[in-house]
């Protein structure tokens, strides 16, 4: 290992953004890197600013993940080759997390084998809300340290700002405690629905209990919107118990097809995201959390 010769920050296509952030709260340059891909596909990347003997920093969101690895990949084994002194991962949005568990026989368990990958090439990770289900720490799968932020307090800052007399309400139970964590820091009741899932578009939600909704505006919260169709599902189910328009949060604006017009056709008055992947409906941003947590390990 090289002699420590300071912090320096790099962004992945995409990441500008962070990577200012990063290099602002932690007095740190930023440094230039061309990451693209050639004509037939494959990455190149190429370092212009010198890491040898310093901390490097990539900022890199995972959402899309078999586009992004190879190059984040490809970008921290060449910091390491060019003597970088260690190489820090700041992600906000951490895919592969939901596979979790081999559901049949013969599927892979690919949260577990993209950790695995991902530890090999770098020496820390900081992330938001990780999708954390059937595994309970990022330590369960990844072998490098892994800072979590939560972006509870920022949702329930959105939230006390924006929404008079929410009553919050997770769609399944694996969102009660994100939607728990923001009730309480927003001073607000929850409830978590009952949900199905027959597909990866069929679901179906129940609410146990709809007279403690009378009167409030309900305010979907959940971790991931992907498909739409959990929140979807719950919104429609929202409505059609008479209850007020719902506004819809996700942490992850993952939003695949038509997941956000599906959200608006299910009756959600307000699709509001962090901006831990970037869609239209980012509007509470993590750039100074993830930074912040960072400097704090830098510390
Ligand atoms: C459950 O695993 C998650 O917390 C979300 O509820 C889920 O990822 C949402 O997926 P979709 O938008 O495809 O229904």
């Amino acid at each position: 290992m090289s002699k420590d010769s300071g912090t320096i920050v790099f962004a992945l296509p995409g990441n500008e953004a962070l990577a200012a952030t990063l290099a602002t709260t932690l007095k740190a340059p930023a440094g230039e890197l061309t990451a693209r891909r050639f004509p037939d596909g494959e990455t190149y990347i190429r370092f212009h600013t010198p890491v040898a003997g310093r901390r490097v920093i990539l900022a890199c969101s995972l959402h899309h993940p078999d586009d992004k690895a190879m190059p984040l990949l490809f970008a921290a084994s060449t910091a390491r080759e060019l003597g970088a002194a260690s190489v820090g991962l700041a992600a906000p949005y951490l895919g592969y997390m939901r596979q979790d568990k081999r559901f049949n026989e013969g599927e892979a368990v690919t949260s577990a084998l993209f950790a695995k990958i991902l530890s090999l090439h770098i020496d820390w990770l900081v992330t938001v809300d990780p999708h954390l289900h059937r595994w309970h720490s990022l330590d369960e799968i990844y072998t490098v340290p892994g800072t979590v932020v939560a972006a509870a307090p920022l949702l329930a800052g959105w939230i006390r700002n924006n929404v008079e007399a929410p009553v919050l309400i997770g769609p399944d139970a694996e969102s009660e405690q994100w939607v728990s964590a923001v009730a309480a820091i927003a001073d607000a009741p929850h409830v978590v629905l009952e949900k199905i899932r027959r597909g990866d578009r069929d679901v179906s939600v129940s609410i146990p209990d709809p007279a403690v909704l009378r009167g409030r505006t309900p305010v979907l919260v959940d971790d991931i919107i992907s498909t739409g169709r959990t929140m979807a599902a719950a919104a429609q189910h929202v409505v059609a118990q008479g209850l007020k328009p719902p506004v819809c949060i996700g942490v992850h604006a993952v939003f695949s097809g038509d997941a956000h017009q599906a959200l608006l056709a299910a009756g959600a008055s307000l699709v509001i995201t962090t901006n831990t992947i970037p869609h239209p409906t980012n509007s509470v941003c993590v750039h100074s959390a993830v930074a912040t947590a960072v400097a704090a390990l830098k510390a």
